[in-house]
């Protein structure tokens, strides 16, 4: 199955990626994991996209393209992939079309979750992360068992460069500039899903398995 996962900073893409890596057996291909496994290698790549990131402006398109082309010829994306933060403009949305069509595949699904602005940033000011195995977390809606501490890996969680508080107004203002318009794209094409992302993560998770037919998650 190809799918994208679509939404603003914080709408929840990441944490529900998760849970549908397990149910479709396809891996997830987050281009903010990639660019930040760049910056932490400091390849080239990460040099060019750090500051931009930080900024919460988007990477240029052509680096994201040339990403996604990469990493979708690789073998285990041969049955599929769930995509996390691309396309994020039109002009990614048409390269990704182009891609597809020169594979001879197609999108299955596009999951949009929709969550308003004043709850995003409650999310992103909240959220933290395991330095050691990367694993997601929210200090109110998600919290670890022991505070500042990974559950799965005993890890120190940390805060995102990009989610201070400056860095994700300017996130928003670039989601609603330039890749909302990404919506209307697959509005079009008739494989969106608009789901309500602002519900717990256990119902956004059963509504999305509903939407893709895969039948009730597992307790
Ligand atoms: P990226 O890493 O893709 O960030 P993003 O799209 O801004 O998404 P986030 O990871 O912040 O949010 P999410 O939707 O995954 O939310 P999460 O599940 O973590 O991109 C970072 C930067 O890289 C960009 O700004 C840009 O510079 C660059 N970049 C990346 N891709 C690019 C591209 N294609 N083109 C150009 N530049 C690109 O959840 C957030 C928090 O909320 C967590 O704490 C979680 O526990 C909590 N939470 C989740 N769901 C719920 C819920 N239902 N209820 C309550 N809390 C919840």
């Amino acid at each position: 199955m190809n799918l994208i996962l679509f939404g603003p900073p914080g709408a929840g893409k990441g944490t529900q990626a998760q849970y549908l890596i397990d149910r479709l057996k396809v891996p997830q291909i987050s281009t903010g994991d990639i660019l930040r496994e760049n910056v932490k290698k400091g390849t080239e790549t990460g040099r060019r996209a750090k500051q931009v990131m930080d900024r919460g402006e988007l990477v240029p398109d052509e680096i994201l393209n040339q990403m996604i082309e990469n990493r979708i010829a690789e073998a285990d994306c041969a049955g599929g992939y769930i995509l996390d933060g691309y396309p994020r403009n039109l002009n990614q949305a048409g390269f990704l079309a182009s891609l597809l069509k020169k594979r001879k595949k197609a999108l299955d699904a596009v999951i949009s979750l929709k969550v308003d602005d004043e709850e995003l940033v409650s999310r992103l000011s909240g959220r933290r992360l395991c330095r050691t195995c990367g694993k997601s977390y929210h200090v109110k809606f998600q919290p670890p068992s022991s505070a500042g501490k990974c559950d799965s890996c005993g890890g120190e969680l940390y805060t995102r460069d990009d989610d201070r508080e400056e860095t994700v107004k300017n996130r928003l203002k670039v989601y609603h500039s330039q890749t909302s318009a990404v919506l209307e794209f697959y509005r079009k094409s008739g494989v969106l899903h608009e789901i309500d992302g602002s519900q717990e993560i256990d119902s956004v998770r059963e509504k999305i398995f509903q939407v893709l037919g895969t039948g009730k998650a597992e307790k």
